[in-house]
C-alpha cells in the first residue's frame, strides 16, 4: 500500500532487536499502521480519542500498545523517534484544538527524530464541507518551524485524486 510504503521510507527500514526505534501512531484508529509498523520490529504506542476503534485494535494484537486519549493530552514518559499522524489533523475542526495537538506532537519527538503529518500541500488552509477543514504550509511551516522542526519534504500520496501527503519534519533544536 502506498502509504505504507511511504511512511516505511520515512521512518527508515532499520530496526534492530536490542534497539527499536520508538514510534506514536497518533490518531491509530484500528491499528492497521501501527500493528504493521510493529511488524518491522518497533515499539509503537497507538493512541486514539474512540475506545471502539481501540477495541477493535487491541482484539487484531500484533504487538503495539494502545491508549485511548486525544493528540493534544497524551502524555508520554519517553520521547519517540517518529511521531505518525496519518489523516487525522484535518478531521479536527476547532483551530485552537488542532494546533494544541500539533504542538503537543512535536514536544513529543526526540531531537534527531521526526514528525510526519497528513494534510494537503497548498499554502492555504480550506474548509472541505462540515467535516474536515485541509490545513496548507503557510500554517503548518510557522507554527512548527518555531517549535525546533525543520520541514524536509512533502510526499504526495499519489493515489486516485487525493490532494493529500505526508509532511516530514525533523527536530533541529
Ligand atoms: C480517518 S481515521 C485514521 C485512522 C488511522 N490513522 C489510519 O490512517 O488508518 C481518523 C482517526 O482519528 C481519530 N481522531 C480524530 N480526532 C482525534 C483527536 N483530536 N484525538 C485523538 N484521536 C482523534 C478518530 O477517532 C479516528 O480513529
Amino acid at each position: 500500500m502506498r502509504r505504507l510504503s511511504l511512511l516505511m521510507d520515512l521512518v527508515g527500514l532499520q530496526s534492530s532487536p536490542t534497539a527499536p526505534l520508538y514510534l506514536l501512531d497518533a490518531g491509530c484508529g484500528k491499528g492497521w499502521f501501527s500493528r504493521e509498523l510493529a511488524r518491522f520490529g518497533h515499539r509503537v504506542d497507538g493512541i486514539d480519542g474512540s475506545e471502539a476503534a481501540l477495541e477493535n485494535a487491541r482484539q487484531n494484537g500484533g504487538g503495539p500498545r494502545y491508549h485511548q486519549s486525544s493528540l493534544s493530552g497524551w502524555r508520554s514518559p519517553w520521547l519517540y523517534d517518529v511521531v505518525l499522524c496519518v489523516d487525522v489533523l484535518f478531521h479536527i475542526l476547532d483551530d485552537g484544538e488542532w494546533e494544541r495537538s500539533v504542538r503537543n506532537l512535536a514536544s513529543l519527538v526526540r531531537l534527531g527524530g521526526r514528525l510526519v503529518v497528513a494534510d494537503w500541500d497548498a499554502d492555504h488552509d480550506e474548509p472541505m464541507g462540515n467535516y474536515q477543514v485541509l490545513r496548507g504550509r503557510n500554517t503548518y511551516l510557522p507554527l512548527l518551524s518555531a517549535l525546533g522542526m525543520r520541514l524536509d519534504g512533502y510526499h504526495p500520496y499519489d493515489f486516485r485524486r487525493s490532494v493529500i501527503g505526508f509532511y516530514a519534519f525533523t527536530r533541529t533544536s
